[in-house]
């Protein structure tokens, strides 16, 4: 059985793949190749933090009672640290804008780096605890708001 850690763990690696992509394109002024690999990016984290604070998260939170002091609780504090450097890299992405977009960049790994290996180590291994015989049906409602 696939465990909600893999899943998740997979997401994570297949994103950054389009986050480092759209680096080197900022960094050759590769304006299309941008467009496309940032924004896929964008569309991507997007709904990956759309999976865990719309599905998993509150079946973490039903089954364990932790809701406001626990680790879910820390990791949507730091998706919502990350909504305005995703608008600054989307607007960077629309006015070519290359130093613009890698300094977004820089700024949000920054913060995601930390919060995937949080997820990876912590979070996530703690959900399947949590869940467990539920986990295939919450990964069956994950994948259906795949991109
Ligand atoms: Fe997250
Ligand atoms: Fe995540």
């Amino acid at each position: 059985m696939t465990s909600i850690t893999d899943t998740m763990q997979h997401d994570h690696v297949l994103i950054d793949g389009y986050a480092e992509r759209a680096a080197a394109a900022a960094e050759t002024s590769a304006w299309p190749d941008l467009e496309r690999e940032g924004g896929e990016f964008l569309r991507r984290l997007r709904r990956h933090i759309e999976m865990e604070e719309g599905v998993l998260f509150p079946a973490f939170e039903e089954r364990t009672g932790m809701v406001q002091a626990g680790p879910s609780a820390q990791m949507r504090m730091e998706h919502t640290q990350m909504q305005p450097i995703l608008e600054q890299m989307q607007a960077a992405i629309s006015a070519h804008d290359g130093a613009g977009y890698r300094r977004a960049s820089q700024a949000l790994f920054e913060i995601l780096l930390p919060h995937n290996q949080k997820e990876e180590q912590m979070m996530y291994p703690m959900l399947d605890q949590a869940v467990g015989d539920q986990a295939s049906a919450l990964l069956a409602q994950v994948r259906a708001m795949a991109i």
